[in-house]
């Protein structure tokens, strides 16, 4: 994301050890999810579209537990500690104890607004750098800016004097909107210098960072507001309302992006795709789609509608209709469902089919491969242009052990076969119905285990006595026995063909 344009700044300082207490949780509010990633990453993604060469987190609320999902998500970030003295201000003298540049644009932003875009930090730092500003803060005007601090601007308002928080705040100052949304740009000398001058006289006995404004005003640099037009992409997490707000907004942006990109989403209502999905060109989406994680989605691809994807990937004009899958790969032009369920490990080769109600996991299945109607395979090769019949099951775990099952190419397994792992049927065999393969078959061969059918007449009447099933027996032939008598009077032949096959 990195652009040549714009500067770089030297380095950005993440203000996230607030406990964020209003979310009621257990978890740190930073590592709540929108769009399938922790607020903190959205947050650092923005920070480092800039191209810091620096780019520190401040912790302290929950602090182990956010520096391992740094450690996992985003581990070249500098993580700084806290120590007791709150504030925003001593947040950022935290931050800066990790910054080693002396000189250059340092931003500063917060871990809990995740629909701040590296854009408007790049044109942040590029307006700081031109105006010559020693700070520069993003405002924004809001209808009701009750709790956020004030921009005081001079008469002409082209300079900031100060910035005065809600609750320091005489009646006058509350009524201004143009508010602080707490990224800003700062000379890095002039924001050392002036933190340390701080103090925690005031309505919350904080360090305040906005008061790094107002010293630097009375210094006689000049101190300039940015005023942003989109006012949700600065604003913050504070509560659960407030994450599904955000996550609604994001989810809403996402969506735009891959439309305008061209994509087709048929109900952008009820679909919800996460930040870092892909979407190939005309690919259409259908309403009751969920497209999470890492899943891409190949061109002219159909998904849905009511399917539920995760870190998945669906090969150009592929098929996905009422099915949940979760680190699945599903070929070029294969189809899948509906009402199916790709579990890890499943690979469905080009053009191949994972019909209805089938379950699947750990199974490559090759190029033309199908397994089409109420099947279980797990732990499993199916070899390309081969065809499992319906009902079929791959017991692949015997209680104890998971075991494999290779099933070759072009073959055919018949209906209602159980598979019993480990076993492996060869290239261009094929199985009777109802088998149960626990032998290998070889190549060519046919595999039958199932017993010639043989019917016991009379057993209901005898065994199922006094039943609703003896009455239904009874009826049955004594009506074909009174029908057997009429068409033997008519034609004689015709009918002792039929009564044979019962
Ligand atoms: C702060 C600003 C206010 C602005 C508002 C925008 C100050 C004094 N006030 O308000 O002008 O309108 O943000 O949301 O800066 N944090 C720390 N350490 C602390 C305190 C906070 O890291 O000791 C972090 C929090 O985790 C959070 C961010 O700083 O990410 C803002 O803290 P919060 O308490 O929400 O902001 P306010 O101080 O109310
Ligand atoms: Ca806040």
């Amino acid at each position: 994301m990195e652009t040549t344009e714009t500067p770089s700044p030297a380095a950005v300082i993440v203000l996230a050890a607030g406990a964020g207490t209003r979310m009621k949780s257990r978890t740190p509010k930073v590592l709540h999810e929108i769009g399938g990633r922790s607020l903190l990453v959205h947050a650092l993604t923005a920070a480092e579209g800039t191209g810091p060469s620096e780019l520190v987190v401040v912790l302290r609320h929950e602090r182990e537990r956010v520096a391992e999902h740094l450690a996992e998500h985003a581990s070249e970030v500098i993580v700084a500690d806290q120590d007791e003295i709150p504030g925003t201000g001593r947040a950022v003298q935290c931050g800066l104890e990790k910054v080693t540049a002396a000189a250059g644009t340092v931003l500063v932003t917060y871990g809990d607004v995740p629909l701040l875009e590296a854009e408007t930090l790049r044109e942040l730092v590029a307006s700081h750098e031109e105006s010559g500003a020693a700070v520069t803060v993003l405002s924004a005007r809001v209808p009701d800016p009750t709790g956020y601090g004030r921009i005081l601007r001079s008469e002409d308002g082209t300079e900031v004097h100060g910035i005065v928080e809600h609750k320091d705040a005489d009646e006058a100052q509350r009524a201004i909107d143009e508010i602080n949304s707490g990224i800003y740009a700062f000379d890095i000398a002039v924001l050392r210098d002036a933190l340390g001058r701080i103090t925690t006289d005031n309505a919350q006995g904080e360090m305040y960072l906005t008061d790094v404004l107002s010293i630097a005003r009375s210094d006689g640099r000049s101190v300039r507001a940015v005023v942003t037009e989109d006012v949700m992409m600065v604003e913050g997490v504070n509560d659960r309302v407030q994450l599904a707000q955000l996550g609604a907004e994001m989810n809403r942006r996402t969506l735009e992006r891959h439309m305008r990109a061209g994509v087709t989403i048929v109900d952008p209502a009820t679909t919800w795709i996460d930040a870092d999905v892909s979407i190939g060109q005309d690919a259409k989406i259908l309403p009751g789609v969920q497209l999470h994680g890492a899943t891409d989605i190949g061109e002219e691809a159909v998904i849905g509608p009511d399917t539920t994807l995760r870190d998945t990937e669906v090969g150009a004009g592929a098929e996905v209709v009422r099915s949940h899958a979760l680190l699945a790969v599903v070929g070029a032009g294969a189809t899948v469902g509906p009402f199916s369920y790709l579990r890890a490990g499943t690979d469905l080769g080009a053009k191949g089919k994972i019909g209805g109600f089938v379950e699947t996991k750990n199974a490559v299945i090759g190029e033309g491969g199908k397994i089409p109607h109420l099947s279980y395979v797990g732990d499993a090769t199916v070899g390309e242009g081969t065809n499992v019949g319906a009902g079929t099951i791959v017991a692949n775990y015997d209680g104890v052990q998971k075991h494999r099952t290779t099933i070759g190419k072009h073959v055919r397994v018949g209906a209602d076969n159980v598979l019993v792992a480990p076993v492996t049927i060869g290239d261009g065999a094929a199985t009777g119905a109802g088998t149960t393969v626990r032998k290998d078959v070889p190549a060519g061969a046919l595999g039958v285990s199932a017993v010639a059918q043989r019917n016991v007449e009379g057993w209901t009447m005898r065994r199922r006595a006094g039943t609703a099933s003896e009455d239904a027996a009874r009826a049955a032939l004594a009506s074909e026995d009174r029908s057997a008598a009429g068409e033997t009077a008519q034609h004689g032949a015709e009918s002792t063909e039929e009564n044979g096959q019962r």
